[in-house]
């Protein structure tokens, strides 16, 4: 955070910048069969949908529907330590998993979020997301029940 100042009347005075959050960039839903939420998507709602993309290092199997003002993410685990699996098992039907919103600087953020007292998952450490961009998760129970990643737009 940078300090700024603001006029106040005829004085100044020095304020905390707050980091703002942005743009939506995603809407994460894990689901249990991930060509019928394509096809759901596709032919009863009507959106654009990507092919499927495997991103072992993330552990999904990913389909994006992009939408005119944001993006919907498609998750389904991949591989034997998916971290999204322990979330299905919990929801066999599938639900919405995580939100995104793009922040300009993730440090900032990160740092915002923790003076706040909102924890920030992991180690803290920004890590390169779906998306090739840094990226933070955090805690659900710190944000109203959803978990909220944030990426460096
Ligand atoms: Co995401």
């Amino acid at each position: 955070m940078r300090p700024f100042r603001l006029k106040k009347g005829k004085e100044f005075r020095t304020c905390e910048a707050l980091t703002m959050i942005g743009r939506l960039n995603h809407v994460a839903i894990v689901v249990p069969d991930l060509a019928a939420a394509t096809a759901l998507y596709r032919d009863t709602l009507g959106a654009q949908v990507s092919e499927a993309v495997d991103m072992p290092t993330h552990g999904v199997t990913t389909v994006f529907v992009t939408l005119p003002n944001t993006k919907i993410e498609l998750l389904h685990p991949l591989g034997e330590r998916s971290p999204v699996q322990s979330f299905l098992d919990r929801n066999p039907g599938g639900g919405m998993h995580h939100i995104c919103y793009e922040v300009d600087d993730i440090l900032a953020a990160r740092d915002q979020m923790q003076s706040k007292g909102a924890r920030v998952l992991g180690t803290g450490e920004p890590r390169i997301g779906a998306h090739d961009k840094p990226v933070l998760f955090l805690h659900p129970k710190d944000f109203c029940g959803t978990l909220v990643e944030l990426e460096q737009a």
